[in-house]
């Protein structure tokens, strides 16, 4: 299949390729579309077989339910049971915008799009393309993220285009992503509002407008062993955002991130690549360890990859799944990634961080 690569970078391109990809999801097919968490992958979420094309091209598991995109609150209230004070109050403070709600759902949402689960995840998207394009589809979306199962979310249209290149029919390539981490997931069908992913809006946001708000075990990676658990996300449960490379969180004060950094780069091994995801205050610090401007430590790492000031949480944020894909294209096999406190965005980061480290707690 030919994929269609549209930038909408003019009044009439954006026209055209909203008016295309509104018609593609009206036929059931599946397109690519920027959000301002990550990409989206598309399709018409009241429709079962656009819905499993969705999962087929993805390579996803059944039973990991998929987000439904609607363009306004009314939209939402049709696909659910109840609409609780949580729910309303949530979406007056923070839709359009990065926040999911899980809610029971009514029989027009087809099990095969919430994952046989009798629940809906609804987010309404901000991105100003994203929400005309619900508009013009006339249905809500449903959109996973899109990047091919296992692999970072795409942050880029780049990204998908690497990933779904002749494989579905458009691609609305809008450039970079302003959060770059996708939404918080908080469950409100249970006695108290549970964080099921921690995202673009923080647990200390929620807590501020809803009072008690609690994080779900499996966010830190608290996870039993046995196969019998069942985390509420089903996503959770899966390896996500895994690079090729071993991650290994660098920790510590300054002194100890240093020294933690210069051990492994000077036991670097033959036909090891290493890179480094680390904050401009230490890679100026790394600079400065050296002696004499002696640049032979740091020219021991293959790649580095600035997550900008360790002042700019955010930014760091919207740089690290730009981070892992680069290091899978330049075959980095470790990866040193500095950590940040568990605190508002850096909450969401940490999750996906040690995630993609595969939660090797030894290495923490
Ligand atoms: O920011 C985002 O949320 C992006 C953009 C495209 O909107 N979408 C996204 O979708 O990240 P996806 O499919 O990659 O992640 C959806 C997460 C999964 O962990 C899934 O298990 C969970 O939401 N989820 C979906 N429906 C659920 C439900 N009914 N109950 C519990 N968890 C659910
Ligand atoms: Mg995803």
């Amino acid at each position: 299949m030919e994929t269609k690569r549209i930038y909408p970078d003019t009044e009439a391109k954006k026209e055209q390729v909203l008016n295309e990809a509104a018609e593609l999801i009206r036929r059931g097919e599946v397109v690519a579309f920027p959000t301002e968490t990550v990409y989206g992958l598309g399709g018409d979420a009241l429709n079962s077989s656009a819905c499993a094309k969705i999962f087929e091209i993805k390579g996803r598991p059944a039973d990991n339910p998929l987000i439904v995109h609607v363009a306004s609150v009314q939209e939402a209230k049709k696909l659910v049971k109840n609409w609780p004070w949580e729910a309303e109050v949530c979406a007056r403070q923070f839709w359009p915008g990065p926040l999911t709600l899980v809610l029971p759902k009514v029989d027009i949402v087809p099990d095969i799009t919430s994952g046989g689960l009798d629940t809906v995840a609804i987010r309404m998207p901000s991105h100003p393309l994203a929400l005309e394009l619900i508009a013009r589809a006339g249905c809500p979306i449903a959109a996973p993220s899109a990047n091919i199962s296992g692999k970072p979310s795409p942050t880029e249209g780049e990204h998908v285009w690497q990933d779904f290149c002749g494989k579905i029919p458009l691609l609305i390539d809008a450039g970079k992503c302003k959060v770059g981490l996708e939404s918080t997931v908080l469950d409100l069908s249970g006695k108290i509002p549970l964080i099921l992913r921690p995202g673009g809006i923080t647990w200390e946001q929620l807590n501020a407008v809803l009072g008690k708000v609690e994080l779900d075990p499996a966010v830190e990676g608290n996870l039993p062993v046995s196969g019998s658990f069942k985390p509420k996300a089903p996503g959770m449960k899966y390896r996500h955002y895994a690079p090729q490379g071993e991650i290994v969180l660098v920790s510590g004060d300054k002194e100890q991130r240093i020294a933690q950094i210069a051990a492994r780069l000077n036991s670097k091994k033959a036909g090891e690549r290493i890179a480094l995801l680390c904050f401009e205050e230490t890679i100026a610090a790394l600079k400065e360890a050296t002696p004499n401007g002696d640049q032979s430590l740091i020219s021991k790492a293959d790649l580095m990859f600035p997550l900008g000031s360790r002042n700019n949480q955010a930014q760091a944020a919207s740089r690290l799944f730009k981070a892992l894909r680069l290091c899978d294209q330049q075959k980095i096999s470790l990866i040193l990634a500095e950590v940040m406190e568990e605190k508002g965005i850096g909450r969401a980061f940490m999750n996906r961080l040690k995630k993609a480290a595969g939660y090797k707690k030894d290495k923490l």
